[in-house]
């Protein structure tokens, strides 16, 4: 049996933007579909301020919502304490066999957890947006980029962006 793999799943501008005012400083479509097909059938793990920023549970995947709140429930979401407890329960929840739960932010859960993650789906925005949330400076030199494709919608005004994977490094 593999290993359980845990893995980043961000959209971010040049500037690595992420968010501001607990609100996706975008509209891509485009993107949020992307999401979907990618976390389907998945656990995903979020912070109580993205848990929040989206406003409700996401249907046909385990939704697991870090908070250090003590008693805080959400009908349909498994509530945990830790980074630690939501990486068990994704690993002993995996009814499915999916083998890859998400971590799908926001800054400080991405911050918390880069470390521990094995490969990076990140949406690049080829353009800059003001924000006050960002996704933490990785070393390139420790990831090895293995897909990127390229999308621009119809009209010039429309953002240019960037459907990428990034994979660490082995140590072998
Ligand atoms: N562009 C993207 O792909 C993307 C994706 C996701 C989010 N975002 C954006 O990111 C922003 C939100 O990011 P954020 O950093 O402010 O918040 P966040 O990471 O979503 O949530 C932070 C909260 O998570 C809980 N938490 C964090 N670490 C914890 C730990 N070790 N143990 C227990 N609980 C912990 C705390 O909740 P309590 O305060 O309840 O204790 C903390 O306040 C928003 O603007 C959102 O739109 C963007």
């Amino acid at each position: 049996m593999t290993a359980h793999r845990f893995s980043l799943l961000v959209a971010m501008a040049k500037n690595r933007v992420i968010g501001i005012n607990n609100q996706l400083p975008w509209y891509l479509p485009d993107d949020l579909k992307h999401f979907k097909s990618l976390t389907m059938g998945h656990a995903i793990v979020m912070g109580r301020k993205t848990y929040e920023s989206i406003g409700r549970p996401l249907p046909g995947r385990m939704n697991v919502i870090v908070t250090r709140q003590q008693h805080c429930k959400i009908p349909g979401a498994l509530v945990v304490s830790s980074i630690e407890s939501a990486l068990r329960v994704c690993e002993e929840h995996d009814a499915t066999d999916s083998g890859e739960s998400f971590i799908i932010g926001g800054e400080e859960l991405y911050r918390q957890t880069l470390a521990l993650s094995q490969r990076i789906y990140v949406t690049e925005i080829q353009s800059v947006f003001e924000g006050d949330a960002f996704f933490p400076e990785i070393d390139r030199t420790e990831w090895i980029e293995i897909e990127r494709q390229k999308r621009k919608g119809k009209n010039a005004e429309d953002l240019e962006y960037h459907f990428v994977i990034l994979d660490r490094q082995s140590a072998t």
